[in-house]
């Protein structure tokens, strides 16, 4: 009796030990236990200092190791990049020798080989776009409140602001991310005025010791807006000083400021196009104004407006007209795909179109449309497909990421930018596997070849390897490493085939993009704002035709592509119905008709989260109780959303097709009139 109540009190104490062990506020750098080491470092520069603290917080090598951080001169490793041989870490910059004193402690728990090795970023902007309004909202932002706003009435910086920066700013170096845009992109003119750029002096000073710059986004309309001018034409001698004026004066305060990031004629954002100039005009005007001090304009090409033309279109037809007329620290931020940060979309065609300006991938690391915070979706996957997707603009091989790294094109600037994830919330990302996808933006925005496979296997490790109890930690990869990487892997595939199977898009609710909304085109609602705008359904079939025969989107891919996509014999299934109008009885790879394999996979994504509900609640021991009771809750709620997506969709569908449902799927649980009528973010049953 007495050896069973020892057992259940140890068995009870451990537990309890792990659940305080746990502090998702730590994101994946743990404090447990560090072993003693001693550093020997030169430079006392803010960044090799906090390079020195890093490997003294986080040590777990070997006990009483002698590291030393040296500044060397070296062709093979370029600015940012680092050395890594034996106990010496070698670098050509100070910025070098903090991102290698991280990666050699990320190695001592993620087991990654760095034991003799050269890493150079592939990017040399590592940047993440935050949509963060003055208020203190976020846009697309589902973890809280915003890290950096509270309001323009509350400019103050506390001291619980500079320790949540400082905690930020350390999580992004510890990845390599180098820069920071603090604002929304459909931006205040009010971020320019003067008492919000104090608080920008204030960040990029917290930011500063862990190399990251900081950037603003600008409204174009700025200079009339702040009702200094009556235009903001970008070849206004006045609107042109007015700009070299207010870039002085922030520069006078954050002197390696980084630049500004502009969303200009897009959306109803204003830009240069008012006045009858072109893109190149306005980010030019910009960027002469910031040469003299090194700064960047990062102009994004999301630009489509509501005419007849296939908004997937829009964007090149705009931009290639254009290149090779940008200033050389112009850079063009694209989108990954010709849409909008759909779970899946073919690359932008614009990568590698532009031969002669700088162009930098943009991705979404905030679920938008892959669920928000309620529904896991590992992110690095699709990210994956993107950067390795071939453009052929140089031949075979010529990839997304080959194209923006400056493999191909000689780039006088390389970037890529993540629309980040994080907020108030205590886990950052709003749930706790949510933060893998900041760490995987860091980690493939330095190294575009990573495999997602060794991005979730690091981000686990570190995570929670650290608070597997003694016992537990031989069957850790068995129990706990293997599985939940499974879950991840899979779980952008999952959202994929229950929300938007073989190629269908935007046929999202309306507004929040959350949830199923095939039927949503009200009267007067800009088509391309509408979900039947992209489906195209009718009695004979579904999908968009871009090839020659409908809006031809397909002829701005290179050859082969185009050839490739134009047929729906060659055409990559999971692009089909983002490429072709098909009918119902269209027979696909499977055997299936259209119809039945648009079934099998709605049915196929709400029966993997079955699985991962199955998976996860296996692994209670090696987690805290909290992490593990919310993720439950999680995939709780996305088996729930899976089943109304897979029911919206196959029954509103059907009414076209007029086909049933296989035999030998589950069949539908909701009734398509109750769906249609409620907004899917209210129809999960609330919690008693
Ligand atoms: C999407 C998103 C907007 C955002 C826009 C952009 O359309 O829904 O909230 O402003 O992208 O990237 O500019």
């Amino acid at each position: 009796m007495m050896i069973r109540f020892l057992f259940a009190l140890t068995v009870f104490l451990g537990y309890n030990l792990i659940l305080h062990a746990q502090n998702p506020n730590d994101l994946w750098l743990q404090q447990h236990s560090a072993k003693a080491v001693n550093v020997q470092y030169r430079s006392k520069s803010p960044l090799v200092l906090n390079a020195v603290k890093a490997l003294k917080q986080y040590w777990q090598g070997k006990e009483g190791a002698n590291i030393s951080l040296k500044l060397v001169k070296s062709t093979a490793i370029k600015a940012e990049g680092y050395q890594i041989s034996g106990n010496t870490i070698s670098a050509t910059t100070d910025r070098g020798l903090l991102y290698g004193a991280y990666a050699m402690l990320r190695a001592q728990i993620s087991d990654e080989n760095v034991a003799a090795l050269v890493s150079n970023p592939s990017y040399e902007n590592r940047i993440l776009n935050h949509w963060d309004n003055l208020d203190g909202s976020v846009e697309r932002g589902y973890a809280g409140k915003s890290i950096f706003w509270r309001g323009e009435g509350d400019l103050t910086v506390s001291k619980a602001d500079l320790d949540r920066w400082k905690k930020y700013a350390e999580a992004n170096a510890s990845i390599g991310i180098n820069g920071s845009v603090l604002n929304n992109v459909n931006a205040s003119a009010k971020m320019l005025s003067a008492p919000v750029l104090q608080r920008v002096k204030a960040i990029a000073a917290v930011l500063r010791p862990y190399g990251i710059k900081t950037y603003l986004s600008v409204n174009f309309s700025s200079p009339t807006m702040l009702r200094d001018l009556k235009t903001a034409d970008p070849l206004n001698a006045d609107v042109i000083a007015w700009w070299h004026k207010k870039v002085a004066e922030i520069y006078k305060e954050i002197p390696d400021f980084g630049g500004f990031l502009v969303k200009a004629n897009s959306e109803g954002q204003p830009g240069p196009q008012d006045f009858g100039r072109t893109h190149a005009d306005g980010a030019n005007m910009l960027a002469d104004a910031l040469k003299p001090y090194g700064g960047l304009v990062m102009w994004r090409a999301f630009v489509y407006s509501p005419s007849n033309e296939d908004r997937a279109k829009q964007a090149y037809q705009e931009f290639v007209p254009l290149d090779g007329k940008f200033r050389d620290n112009v850079i063009i931020q694209v989108k990954n795909g010709p849409i909008d940060f759909q779970p899946r979309e073919p690359f932008s065609p614009l990568f590698g179109a532009m031969q002669h300006s700088s162009v930098m991938p943009e991705f979404q690391v905030t679920q938008e449309y892959l669920g928000h915070a309620y529904q896991v979706a590992f992110l690095a996957p699709m990210w994956e497909e993107c950067l390795n997707s071939d453009t052929y603009q140089k031949g075979e091989g010529s990839t997304v990421a080959k194209v923006t790294d400056g493999t191909l094109f000689s780039q006088k600037h390389s970037a890529i930018a993540g629309v980040a994830n994080t907020g108030l919330d205590s886990n950052w990302s709003g749930y706790t596997l949510g933060q893998a996808n900041w760490y995987a933006f860091g980690r493939l925005a330095w190294d575009n070849q990573l495999k997602s496979d060794q991005i979730a296997d690091e981000w686990l490790k570190l995570t929670f390897k650290q608070q597997a109890q003694p016992d537990l930690i031989q069957d850790w990869n068995k129990n706990f490493l293997q599985p939940v990487k499974n879950i991840l892997l899979e779980s952008r595939e999952a959202v994929v085939n229950y929300s938007m199977p073989l190629g269908l898009h935007h046929i999202f609710a309306a507004h929040h993009h959350f949830g199923p909304g095939p039927w949503w085109a009200p009267k007067n609602a800009r088509p391309d704002w509408t979900p039947p705008y992209y489906h195209q359904t009718d009695s004979l079939g579904i999908g968009f035709d871009r090839t020659p025969s409908g809006s031809n989107a397909t002829s701005q891919y290179h050859q082969p592509l185009a050839d490739v996509f134009n047929s729906p014999d060659t055409c990559p299934e999971m692009y089909l119905l983002w490429f072709h109008h098909l009918p119902w009885t269209y027979q696909t790879k499977s055997g299936r008709s259209l119809w039945d394999e648009l079934c099998f996979r709605y049915d196929k994504g709400l029966q993997q989260v079955r699985n991962f509900q199955k998976v996860w609640d296996k692994t209670s021991l090696y987690t805290s109780a909290e992490v593990y009771e919310e993720t439950q809750a999680v995939l709780k709620r996305q088996t729930f959303d899976a089943q109304v997506y897979k029911d919206a969709c196959l029954l509103y569908f059907q009414q076209f097709s007029k086909m049933p449902i296989p035999h030998e799927l589950e069949r539908p649980v909701f009734d398509l009139k109750a769906l249609e009528s409620g907004d899917p973010l209210d129809f999960y049953p609330q919690e008693k």
